[in-house]
């Protein structure tokens, strides 16, 4: 959710920031800018659009300066709010939001202050420009002292032209120390061959240079600077032979369930199984996909711990007062682990006295850095906007988990890759489908039991990548009301993989069809009566959700490229949800 990035050293900066844009446009594609400093003064080039739409800033010549690609929170996806906002001798970029800007700005506006944005972030280049009486430390430290809210900012100031000042508050920023300078950005991927990184944690300052870097809290005192390994570093963010990344990551599923099984924390999960007997409750929060995979975590961990486990929307979760307590387990499931309603379930659950137990496939995010046990999958970056490899790779944990709580392991997870292959096999079927789903007027996907998280996970997929309307819901509630959506326009695919609940679900797909609406049953079943069939290969009853995924994510994916949409650009989103 907006993408910063900061660079100071021996090379143009341009290139550099340009480059690190194009890695973190997964957290906003509304607009970019990039502003260098030098010669006593800022030049920016900032536009509503892609980072393709900069181009022009390549040309800019200088050695220091920040980036941004850009969420739109406050102010539409225009021009005049795109960042770098400058003000004066200060250029900023921010992450995050400053929650008490309208009183910042009519105060500045009071003292004279113009605003050329409708963001709230324009707030911090103004009040840089109103405390600065020549020392920049002191003028960033008066500033942040005001700002309410979340904030990572990168700023630069005309008088110091090879510093750029990096601040943190709730908001992710990571510095880097690269072999020809310093560099700081949102996420890993865009620090490019940094060797040491250091993770900012709210409250700290980094004032970088071309030689190195500084850091302090807010009351400027100093900090160590406690560099670690980059272990990121050579992470492949290419395309190769695919023409989107959500395509190539849902072809890399086989590798990322493996090697989730495989790297499980044994350490880990056996502290958490000797502190099982502390829990009389459970809760998994999650948003959006992880909230998907959390649902079939839930049920998994409830039957292994045989004491009840719940999964909910974080968000939902904080707002309504939970019971949470020293009996109380909360595992907090983000691919990312900078969402932000996932880190406040976080941190309420831990400021209430409950165990926080953490599912990421980012170590080194906020989430990962509260946890009382940590857990990661092992994905590799994620780059496309919709979670693919990633829910497999929770799917594989959650698996991996619950097998380790009963005492075995979950071996059906290593044979895992052979089942994708055959899935995968099944790519030309779903395309000729996709023609027919990217005409329906509406899209509805429905599942029982452990097929229930799989119509839902299904049914975002679509939604978010086709823009087609519908929804996911429990096979038997699509009767008490929903129903009444359904007509020959309509697309329903059924998800039908348990054995015990199959004639129930053939009835639902009965009554569907009775209403005129074609079903494209999912299943490995040859007596459901659908219109079409996406088959799946045999596999143990409780891994379906694990195979039933793969033609879904298809589906959602070749239906955008059947409507002539981007699958890796979804409009109006971002990757990482940074704001509540
Ligand atoms: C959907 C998708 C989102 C994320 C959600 C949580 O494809 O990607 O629904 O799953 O924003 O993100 P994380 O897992 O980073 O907390």
């Amino acid at each position: 959710m907006c993408g910063i990035i900061a660079y100071t050293g021996k090379r143009q900066a341009a290139g550099i920031l340009y480059e690190g844009l194009t890695r973190l446009e997964y957290r906003g594609y509304d607009s970019a800018g990039i502003a260098l400093s030098g010669g006593q003064r800022i030049c920016c080039v900032k536009r509503a659009g892609r980072v393709s739409a900069i181009a022009d800033a390549l040309t800019m010549p200088g050695n220091c300066g920040i980036g941004h690609t850009r969420w739109a929170t406050h102010g539409g996806a225009e021009d005049k709010n795109a960042h770098p906002h400058v003000c004066g001798k200060f250029a900023v970029v921010h992450n995050g939001i400053i929650e008490n800007y309208m009183r910042l700005k009519a105060e500045l506006a009071d003292m004279g202050h113009v605003f050329s944005s409708d963001t709230d972030s324009e707030t911090a280049a103004h009040l840089l420009e109103a405390y600065y009486r020549g020392d920049l430390l002191e003028a960033v430290q008066k500033t942040v002292r005001e700002l309410e809210g979340s904030f990572a900012l990168c700023l630069l100031c005309a008088d110091y032209p090879d510093r750029v000042v990096c601040v943190r508050q709730k908001s992710p920023l990571i510095v880097g120390a690269g072999a020809d300078g310093m560099l700081a950005a949102s996420d890993i991927p865009a620090l490019g061959a940094c060797k040491k990184i250091r993770v900012l944690s709210d409250g700290e300052i980094a004032l970088l240079s071309p030689e190195g870097a500084e850091f302090f809290d807010f009351s400027l005192s100093s900090l160590p600077a406690a560099f670690t390994d980059n272990a990121v570093r050579s992470v492949a963010v290419e395309k190769g032979r695919y023409a989107h990344f959500m395509r190539k990551e849902i072809g890399e599923e086989g590798r990322a369930v493996r090697d989730t099984a495989r790297a499980f924390d044994g350490r880990e999960g056996a502290r958490l199984a000797a502190d099982a007997g502390l829990f009389s409750r459970i809760y998994i929060a999650a948003c959006g996909t992880a909230y998907h995979s959390a649902l079939t975590g839930a049920s998994l961990l409830e039957e292994a711990l045989r004491v009840p486990v719940t999964a909910e929307t974080a968000g939902e979760f904080c707002c309504r007062r939970p019971l949470l307590g020293r009996d109380t387990l909360v595992l907090a499931v983000s691919q990312s682990g900078e969402t932000a309603d996932t880190l406040a379930a976080g941190r309420l659950a831990k400021k209430r006295g409950a165990r926080l137990a953490v599912l990421t496939n980012a170590g080194y995010s906020t989430l990962a850095r509260l946890a009382d046990y940590r857990f990661l999958t092992y994905a590799g970056v994620e780059v496309g906007v919709a979670a693919t490899k990633t829910y497999a790779a929770q799917l594989a944990f959650f698996y991996a988990l619950a097998a380790f709580l009963r005492g075995g392991r979950a071996a059906f997870l290593e044979k895992f890759p052979a089942v994708h292959k055959k899935l995968l096999r099944e790519e030309g079927r779903i395309r000729r489908l996709a023609a027919d789903v990217a005409s329906a007027r509406g899209v509805y996907f429905i599942g029982r039991g452990a097929d229930y998280p799989s119509a839902l996970e299904g049914s975002l997929k679509l939604r978010e990548v086709s823009y087609l309307p519908g929804a996911g819901y429990a096979a038997g509630e699509l009767k008490h009301g929903s129903i009444a959506l359904l007509d020959e326009t309509a697309v329903v695919v059924a998800v039908v993989t348990q054995k015990r609940l199959k004639e129930k679900s053939k009835n639902a797909v009965c009554e569907v069809r009775s209403r005129g609406a074609k079903v494209i049953a999912v299943t490995p079943f040859s007596d459901v009566p659908a219109d079409a069939v996406l088959p799946l290969p045999p596999c143990p009853q409780r891994y379906y959700p694990l195979a039933s995924e793969v033609p879904l994510q298809l589906l959602a994916y070749h239906t955008a490229l059947a409507r002539g949409l981007d699958p890796d650009r979804p409009r109006n989103l971002a990757k990482s949800v940074t704001v509540e």
